[in-house]
């Protein structure tokens, strides 16, 4: 499975921090490496920021060279933290929050489980959602995330009140583990963002809670799940070539909503695992928690801390933290690779170039001889050649080093419509 990863540039450091919420920054990250107490790990965080606000002073003295622009210090991927198991975006490096992130960290006040934060959702209470899912118990678990758990569960449609199990609507409520900051500053630009838009490639943010330390979210239940358990784990029946071909443009479809926004929104966690399939397997993007206003004016970039899944984020993006629309689409060029190989963007299981999904499946798809030795062996054959090779092809530019010369996904899309269109692109056995 992929691994997750966050890095801090040099850029991005604040010079205050409370420390109390610093405190819980580094308890997070330092979370399954060593159980240290929660005093050293304040003690220890102390130190390392007051070293960051000497250094930082010291930068700014006049005559300290502070005119130079900041050199970009890059944390090592994940060799300070460990890597996760699961293939999550969570945090597994120190992160210290951007200065002008400062007042998304504020906490809501305790009531503020009531307070309305999005026009659409519903402020759910604690209790409701907890008899909802009856008590978030292991039997209604649906999936772990990297900030969480998922239950099933059943609410009134009218009023955010509970429903016995089998009635009123069937939901999604995710739990984030009361890990402090990060947690919570995810679940706000969750909030935030499906709180507002809407459309039927979005999964649909029905609700919220935020009472004292829990943070929940409520969503549409989508009952086939995620695209990664159907293309990589035993058991469901593989997608066959039309669908995964549904899948891809959906998904496109939810992307291109998003980056033509008015205020454009970059998903900057674009992954199998955050694409869900209701019953007629129409595809959904879900978690926006790290989603991220696209850069404004002339400007063709933000720059940013690198966040997102190891195996999907653009090389740019984590080579120097800058994030555009064109960073998704390196990562909508993954996961249809992903569709046509049926293999993870990382696989640990393997060694070498096979690890990595693009590194070696790259040199395959720009030739129509060579591509069918990397398509899924689940789809046995039953697939249509031609638009296998148009889909590849849209990969690969996607998956272009530079980001100008990737398309954007509104081009993408109406390429992988084109391909749906051309005659007999649904199954056709391959010679
Ligand atoms: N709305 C939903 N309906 C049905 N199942 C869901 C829904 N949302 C999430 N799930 C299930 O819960 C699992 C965990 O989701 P979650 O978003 O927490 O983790 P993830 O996407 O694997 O990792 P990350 O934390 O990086 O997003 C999903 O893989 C899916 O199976
Ligand atoms: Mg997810």
């Amino acid at each position: 499975m992929g691994n997750c990863f966050g890095c801090s540039t040099g850029a991005d450091v604040a010079l205050t921090i409370p420390s109390d919420t610093a405190d819980r920054v580094l308890a997070v990250s330092a979370k399954g490496r060593t159980r240290w107490s929660r005093a050293l790990l304040t003690r220890r965080l102390s130190l390392r920021l007051s070293q960051i606000q000497r250094k930082h002073k010291r930068a700014a003295r006049p005559g300290s060279g502070s005119n130079k622009p900041a050199v970009r210090k890059k944390l090592p991927l994940s060799s300070e933290f460990p890597e996760k198991t699961h293939n999550s975006s969570a945090l597994s490096n120190i992160s210290i929050p951007k200065y002008n992130d400062k007042r998304s960290f504020e906490s809501p006040k305790p009531e503020a489980g009531l307070i309305p934060l999005s026009p659409t959702a519903k402020a759910f209470p604690f209790n409701e959602l907890k008899n909802a899912t009856r008590n978030f118990r292991s039997d209604n678990l649906l999936g772990e995330g990297g900030f969480g758990y998922v239950f099933k569960g059943w609410v009134d449609e009218q009023s955010p009140t509970a429903a016995r199990p089998g009635y009123g609507l069937v939901i999604a409520v995710k739990k984030l583990k009361p890990e402090g900051f990060q947690g919570h500053k995810e679940w706000l630009t969750e909030v935030n963002y499906l709180g507002q838009l809407r459309h039927p490639n979005l999964v649909k943010l029905i609700g919220y809670c935020s009472e004292g330390e829990n943070r929940l979210l409520v969503y549409e239940f989508m009952p086939k799940g995620s695209l990664e358990n159907h293309l990589f784990r035993r058991g469901p029946k593989p997608l066959s070539w039309a669908t995964r071909m549904k899948v891809a443009i959906d998904a496109a479809r939810g992307l291109s909503f998003l980056h033509e926004a008015k205020e454009q929104v970059i998903f900057r966690d674009f992954k199998a695992s955050n694409i869900l399939l209701d019953g007629e397997y129409n595809a959904k993007l879900s978690d926006l928690g790290l989603a991220k206003a696209g850069p404004t004016g002339d400007r063709t970039h933000v720059s940013t801390q690198v966040m997102g899944t190891r195996g999907y984020a653009a090389p740019e993006y984590v080579a120097t933290g800058r994030l555009s629309a064109k960073s998704d689409v390196y990562s909508f060029g993954v996961v249809l690779l992903e569709l046509l190989t049926g293999r993870p963007a990382v696989d640990k299981t393997k060694t070498g170039v096979e690890q990595k999904l693009v590194d070696w499946a790259r040199p395959y798809m720009g030739n129509k001889r060579k591509l069918f030795r990397i398509m899924d062996t689940k789809l046995e054959g039953q697939y249509n050649r031609k638009s296998a090779c148009g889909a590849a092809t849209i990969a690969l530019q996607c998956l272009s080093f530079g980001p100008k010369q990737r398309p954007s996904m509104v081009e993408v899309l109406a390429m992988l419509e084109q391909i749906q269109a051309t005659k007999n692109s649904t199954v056709h056995p391959r010679a």
